[in-house]
């Protein structure tokens, strides 16, 4: 396939890599600006800097026709379009928009007359045109929806999904003409192979995602605070849930943890709700969801010394192994994850700590499965890495020396485990 045109990726990262990798894939010249200059280092050199399966696949295949880089003018000159990747993380409850308005700003110099902007970050309702346009049409002297095209088209993206990847996840978007909408619309078609749906306003567009990842959240919620009643009244709440998803209309299963993480679910519902007050409307429901959420690390400590107390332990000097440090399963992003605030809970409890994660090194105190939980009194599962549960049997901790197990995610035998003399407590059940 002959070269299509330059596509410049602002940011990197879990959603501009894949991106990158994907139009570089589908023929398309691909510059990323990039701040980080050992990410830039790694993508020219061909390797993947972030625990991806669809990068680490695609970039050493179609890294000749990516070039990461720091500098802007080299990455933003003559591209036809421009996407905005960079993080929009909330900080004390509010978003951060600092990071999307610096790219903005760093884009427009360089935008020409007929180029696309999207922006792919997740943002509130009324971000792309109300905060984002001035600085894009400040920065470039040109009119956005007439000199060039401005549009939103949110990333879906689901790191470690096998079946769903960048690749065939449907998309929405819209921009603030009628001829950008088919323009993006039609670039989108090209690189995707699902369906494109046009909304009939960036707003709507941006709304979608933050209510995406809001239902995520609140259903998430609803299964943690079902978990603490269980865990009081007596029930199997994953036997519960089991038995409701027999049902075939009109109900999802959720399964309760130790918390919600990652860049996207645990902050974009604060997104919603500041947008929302900012309009006069305050979300009751979703901070209670965001409450009941970011309680259950403290939930699972809980477990974890009430465990304890069966065998007559205190938390204090206990030695305990905590496994699984990102925030969901097969990656190794810890951005919010629930199990480093258990593991500083724990700590601040007086807790003697081992920890490990096959994927986070960097973050891991014990260099291996054997050697974080040999002779611990007792081992908190946080993320169900099937590299990590599957070798968690009950006779493999009993030859290990463990006393007790609080299995955050359910995934363990608790009976098998029970029967070895092991005190074993999930969650909810
Ligand atoms: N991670 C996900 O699963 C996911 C999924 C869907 C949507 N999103 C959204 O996508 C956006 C990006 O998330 P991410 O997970 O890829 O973040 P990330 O932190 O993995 O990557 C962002 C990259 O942007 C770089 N960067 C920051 N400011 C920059 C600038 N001014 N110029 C150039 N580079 C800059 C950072 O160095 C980093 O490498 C966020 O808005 C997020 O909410 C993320």
């Amino acid at each position: 396939m002959g070269v299509k045109g330059k596509i410049a990726v602002i940011g990197l990262g879990y959603v501009g890599l894949p991106l990158a990798c994907l139009c570089a894939k589908k023929g398309f010249e691909v510059a990323g600006l990039e701040l980080d200059r050992e990410k830039v280092e790694l993508v020219n050199s061909g390797q993947s800097p972030i625990k991806d399966s669809y990068v680490e696949e695609n970039l050493p295949k179609v890294g000749g026709k990516i070039s990461a880089t720091p500098d802007a003018g080299q990455a933003l000159k003559a591209a036809g379009i421009a996407i905005v990747c960079v993080p929009t993380p909330a900080v004390d409850d509010k978003p951060d928009l600092s990071f999307v308005k610096l790219a903005c700003k760093t884009l427009a110099p360089f935008i020409s007359r007929g180029e696309l902007v999207v922006i792919e970050s997740t943002v509130y309702p009324g971000t792309t045109a109300e905060v984002l346009r001035p600085i894009l049409e400040r920065g470039s002297g040109l009119k956005a929806g007439k000199d060039f095209f401005l549009g939103h088209c949110p990333e879906r993206i689901d790191p470690g999904n096998k079946k769903f990847s960048i690749e065939n996840i449907p998309r929405v978007l819209a921009c603030l003409s009628k001829e950008g909408s088919e323009k993006a619309k039609k670039f989108y078609e090209s690189i995707v192979d699902a369906k494109i749906e046009l909304l009939s306003s960036i707003e709507s567009a941006e709304a979608v995602k933050v209510v995406e990842n809001t239902f995520r959240d609140v259903n998430i919620a609803f299964v943690n605070e079902l978990a603490k009643s269980f865990d009081r009244m007596g029930i199997d709440l994953s036997e519960v849930i089991k038995g409701a998803s027999t049902k075939p209309f009109g109900y999802m299963p959720f399964y309760p943890g130790p918390g919600v993480g990652g860049h996207c679910i645990a902050q974009d519902p604060y997104y919603l709700i500041a947008s929302a007050k900012k309009a006069g409307f305050e979300h009751s429901f979703l901070k209670l969801a965001r409450e009941i959420n970011e309680s259950m690390p403290a939930y699972v400590v809980k477990l974890a010394e009430e465990t304890l107390k069966e065998l007559g332990i205190g938390v204090n000097g206990a030695k305990i192994c905590l496994l699984g440090l990102s925030y969901k399963p097969g990656i190794d992003d810890t951005r919010e994850s629930p199990a480093l605030k258990i593991a500083e809970l724990l700590k601040a409890k007086g807790a003697v700590l081992k920890m490990f994660d096959p994927f986070v090194a960097n973050k891991s105190n014990a260099s291996s499965l054997d050697e974080a939980v040999k002779g611990v009194d007792l081992v908190v599962l946080a993320t169900h890495h099937k590299k990590l549960f599957k070798k968690l049997t009950a006779t493999y901790l009993k030859s290990k020396g463990v006393k007790a197990v609080v299995d955050a995610r359910n995934v363990l035998n608790g009976p098998d485990i029970k029967s070895k003399g092991i005190v074993y407590k999930g969650i909810g059940k």
